[in-house]
C-alpha cells in the first residue's frame, strides 16, 4: 500500500512538472484528486487495512495529498506569471499609448446648448417637432393664408404629394420654427413658456448670409396680462447673458402676421461693439456701418393665433419670438459666412 501510494506522489508530481498550460494541469488534478483520482481511490482502501497499520498509512496519504494539493497550486501561480511575462515581451507597456482624437461640440450644438439653459433658467420647458409639416401648422394657423403677400419672405420647399391623401401644395419642409406654436399651443393650457429649437428650410440662394437649410429658435409665453414689456426684459436679459454684458439691444417694428404688434430685434454689432468703426478708424463692414445687427423677429401673439388653437384672447395674452440659431453661432464666434457651420473640414471645426 505504501508503495503504491509512493508510486502516486511521483507521477504526479512529475505530471504536474511537466505541464504545459492550465488545461492539462486541471487533467492532471482530476486523474488524481477527482472523485475517481488515483490518490482518492487509493485513500478509499485504507479502512481495509488492519486497524495497527490503518492511522500510520492514512498519516501518509494525507501527506500526499497536500503535497499534490500544494504542487498544483505552485504551477497554477508559474504558469500565469510566465503568460504575463510573454506578453510583456511581445508588448513595451512602458510605451506611451496612441492619444485618442477627442473632438469637441460642433458651433451649433454650443450655442443651442447655451440658449437652451439660458431660457431654462427663465422657466422655458424644450420642445422639438417635425421638419416635414403641413401648410396649416407652418402658415394657416398662424395667420397666413394662402394669398398672404408674407408668404414670398419664405420660399418655401413642397413635397411632391402625388399618390398620397394629401392634395398639392399641402406638405412642405418647414420654414420656420413658428410651426410649433400651433401644434403646441392646440394641445397645452396656458400658463406655459416653451422653446423650439430646430431645423428649418428655404428655397434660398445660398450666399454668405442665407441657407437653405439652418437653424432657428422659437420661443413663446402665454399667460395672463402679459405685454411688450415681458418680452423686451426677456429678450434683453437673454442678450446680455449671450453675448455679454454690455451689448445693448434695440427693438424696430416689423410685420409678421401672427404677432401683433411685431418687432424686430437688434443688438449692438458684436465685431465694432456698436462704434459702426473698428479701431483703425475703418467702417466696420460687418454691421454695414450701423452699429447693429438684426437677430431676431418678435412680438405679441395675434389674438387669431391664439383663437385657432382655442386659447381666448379675452384671457390670455402671449409673445413669441424666433431667431436664427445659426447666426447666433456666426455672431457669437465672430464667422463671416454662415456656410463655415456646414462645412465639415476640421481645420475650420478645431478654431470653435
Ligand atoms: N418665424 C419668424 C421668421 O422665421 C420669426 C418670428 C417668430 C417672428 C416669432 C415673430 C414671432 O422670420
Amino acid at each position: 500500500m505504501e508503495d503504491e501510494l509512493i508510486n502516486i506522489k511521483t507521477t504526479a508530481l512529475s505530471f504536474i512538472w511537466e505541464a504545459e498550460d492550465k488545461k492539462s494541469l486541471e487533467e492532471t488534478k482530476l486523474q488524481f484528486l477527482g472523485r475517481s483520482g488515483k490518490l482518492t481511490l487509493a485513500m478509499k482502501e485504507l479502512p481495509k487495512l488492519p486497524i495497527e497499520r490503518r492511522t500510520e498509512v492514512g498519516r501518509l496519504a494525507n501527506e500526499i495529498k497536500i503535497t499534490i494539493e500544494n504542487a498544483l497550486e505552485q504551477k497554477q501561480l508559474d504558469l500565469t506569471s510566465e503568460k504575463t511575462s510573454k506578453i510583456k515581451q511581445s508588448i513595451d507597456v512602458t510605451a506611451p499609448g496612441i492619444e485618442p482624437k477627442i473632438g469637441h461640440m460642433h458651433p451649433i450644438s454650443q450655442v443651442l446648448h447655451e440658449t437652451i439653459e439660458i431660457f431654462k433658467s427663465l422657466g422655458f420647458q424644450v420642445a422639438d417637432g417635425p421638419e416635414i409639416e403641413t401648410d396649416h401648422y407652418n402658415f394657416e394657423v398662424l395667420n397666413i393664408p394662402k394669398d398672404h403677400p408674407s408668404r414670398d419672405t419664405q420660399q418655401t420647399l413642397f413635397l411632391d404629394t402625388t399618390d398620397t391623401l394629401y392634395s398639392p401644395g399641402e406638405m412642405l419642409l418647414r420654414t420656420q420654427t413658428s410651426n410649433m406654436q400651433g401644434r403646441i399651443m392646440e394641445k397645452t393650457k396656458p400658463p406655459f413658456r416653451v422653446l423650439v429649437p430646430g431645423k428649418v428650410f428655404r428655397y434660398e440662394e445660398v450666399d454668405a448670409s442665407h441657407g437653405f437649410e439652418f437653424w432657428q429658435v422659437e420661443g413663446f409665453m402665454v399667460d395672463k396680462n402679459l405685454s411688450m414689456s415681458n418680452l423686451f426684459a426677456t429678450l434683453d436679459y437673454f442678450f446680455k447673458q449671450f453675448f455679454g454684458r454690455d451689448t445693448k439691444v434695440k427693438f424696430v417694428c416689423h410685420n409678421f402676421p401672427f404677432v401683433e404688434p411685431g418687432a424686430e430685434a437688434y443688438i449692438s454689432c458684436v465685431v465694432c461693439k456698436g462704434k459702426a468703426r473698428l479701431p483703425d478708424g475703418q467702417g466696420c463692414s460687418f454691421c454695414k456701418r450701423t452699429g447693429w445687427v438684426e437677430i431676431l423677429g418678435a412680438g405679441m401673439i395675434h389674438p387669431n393665433v391664439l383663437r385657432a388653437v382655442g386659447i381666448n384672447p379675452d384671457i390670455w395674452s402671449g409673445f413669441a419670438f424666433g431667431t436664427g440659431l445659426s447666426r447666433m453661432a456666426t455672431l457669437k464666434f465672430g464667422m463671416d459666412d454662415l456656410r463655415l457651420l456646414t462645412n465639415p473640414d476640421l481645420r475650420i471645426l478645431e478654431q470653435f
